[in-house]
């Protein structure tokens, strides 16, 4: 079992050795039990892993965390103000009072019953997928079902051409690996902006072209949402739309990887799915407890914060490790078993509070469904590889690849 090593110093870098990132969970409990406000030296960053303080900082600590122009200027990356100047009008960077108004006006956007027309599209691409697999008896997951199956529903969501989807995927992965990562890694720079510059274009001009000829999706929908006669305007119509597509696939994709991989892990728990569909929903939320697809995200403190007996200075940086706080046993009971049954199971997989996820409905379906088609149409899955190696993304948990054998 991997552990951070008494003789190292505690911190979540560790997560770099890829011997802890293939299983976090021993690092975690050591954070947790003898460190659980760390000061983290090698990331500038509190890191917070029980439950109950990582709930507060989602609920009452500052989201606005994007560097400015000024500031980036003063680290040296003024290359990075394009970046910059999206993500400072996408909800998931917005605190009160602009977030509540951009995120009222997408949930117009985006009803319950628009998430739940998606449920056949989302069946009839499952189907395809798995249906044209390339070799009867064998299917690598990650790239014949996991990556493509969200870029497609991305896709038909937005209302923008389904054969599109690869280019959705390029960039969302370019995104995600910025906003999932803290290693240094000067090489990506060229290839996130480039991808900030084409996303910004591609949807610069759905919008403009859905304001001519309507479309059937979310793009329209955010378009024409207004709220006591305010609506966002095409600046903020762009940034929040890539914040949705980036936001919905690479998650989406790990919970279904992560998903399968904690099911063949765990034997008679597929056969569970199958003899008993409507265990689904509890399953998906276990799965996303057991295998968060987003380990953590990041706020600054607020005036006066006390963490756990800690102070933390005004606008320190503070890591929340929602994969922690989900195995935190003050909060879950045997937080190691995996239950498809578990109650009681409000973990933080999607966040908490104001920004949690705006897409929570829409993956819980897709979670459902795919895993549900898995169970379904095969008698027998078992995993077809002896190692498997994971992301190197340290906060959106996924595996590179996750072949498999398949008996129909
Ligand atoms: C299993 C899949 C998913 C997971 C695990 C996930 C996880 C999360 C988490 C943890 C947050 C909160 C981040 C924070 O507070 O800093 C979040 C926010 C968000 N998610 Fe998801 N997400 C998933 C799927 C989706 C989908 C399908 C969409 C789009 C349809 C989406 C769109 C968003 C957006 C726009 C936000 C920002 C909300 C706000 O700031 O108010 N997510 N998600």
């Amino acid at each position: 079992m991997a552990t951070a090593g008494r003789s190292s110093r505690l911190g979540l870098y560790h997560l770099l050795d890829p011997a802890v990132l293939a299983d976090p969970y021993p690092l975690y409990r050591q954070l947790r039990e003898e460190a659980p406000v760390l000061w983290d030296p090698y990331l500038h960053t509190w890191v917070v892993t029980r439950y109950q303080d990582v709930e507060q900082v989602l609920r009452s600590f500052k989201a606005a965390r994007t560097p400015g122009p000024d500031r980036l200027a003063a680290l040296g990356l003024e290359r990075l103000t394009p970046v910059a100047r999206m993500m400072v009008r996408q909800m998931l960077f917005l605190d009160q009072p602009a977030h509540g108004r951009v995120r009222r006006l997408a949930s117009v956007a985006f009803t319950p019953r628009q998430v739940a027309k998606l449920r056949d599209d989302i069946a009839g691409i499952t189907d395809g997928l798995l249906d044209g697999r390339p070799e009867r008896d064998r299917i690598e997951i990650m790239s014949q079902l996991a990556e493509p199956l969200p870029a497609i529903v991305t896709a038909r969501m937005l209302g923008v051409p389904t054969e599109h989807h690869q280019m959705l995927k390029a960039w969302s992965q370019d995104f995600a690996e910025m906003l999932g990562n803290f290693q240094h890694n000067p090489g990506r720079v060229d290839k996130v902006l480039a991808s900030v510059e084409e996303m910004g274009a591609y949807f610069t001009d759905a919008v403009r072209r859905d304001a001519l000829e309507p479309t059937d999706g979310l793009i329209h929908a955010l378009a024409s949402a207004e709220v006591d006669g305010d609506q966002l305007d095409e600046e903020d119509l762009v940034a929040n739309i890539v914040v949705t597509m980036v936001g919905g696939q690479e998650t989406t994709t790990n919970l279904i990887g992560n998903g399968l991989m904690t099911l063949l892990r765990h034997p008679g728990t597929l056969e569970a799915l199958r003899s008993d569909p409507e265990l689904l929903p509890s399953a998906v939320e276990e799965l996303l407890r057991y295998e968060s697809p987003s380990q953590h995200t990041a706020r600054l403190a607020p005036a006066g914060a006390v963490l756990g007996g800690q102070e933390i200075p005004e606008d320190a940086a503070v890591m929340a490790v929602m994969g922690a706080a989900n195995r935190d046993p003050e909060r879950f009971a045997d937080p190691d078993r995996l239950d498809l049954a578990r109650q009681d199971n409000r973990h933080l997989a999607f966040g908490w509070a104001a920004h949690f996820c705006f897409g929570a409905p829409l993956a819980r379906l897709e979670g459902q469904v795919v895993l549900g088609a898995l169970a379904a149409k095969f008698k027998e899955i078992t995993l077809d590889a002896e190692h498997l190696s994971w992301r190197p993304n340290l906060g959106l948990r996924g595996l590179t690849a996750l072949p498999v054998k398949v008996t129909s």
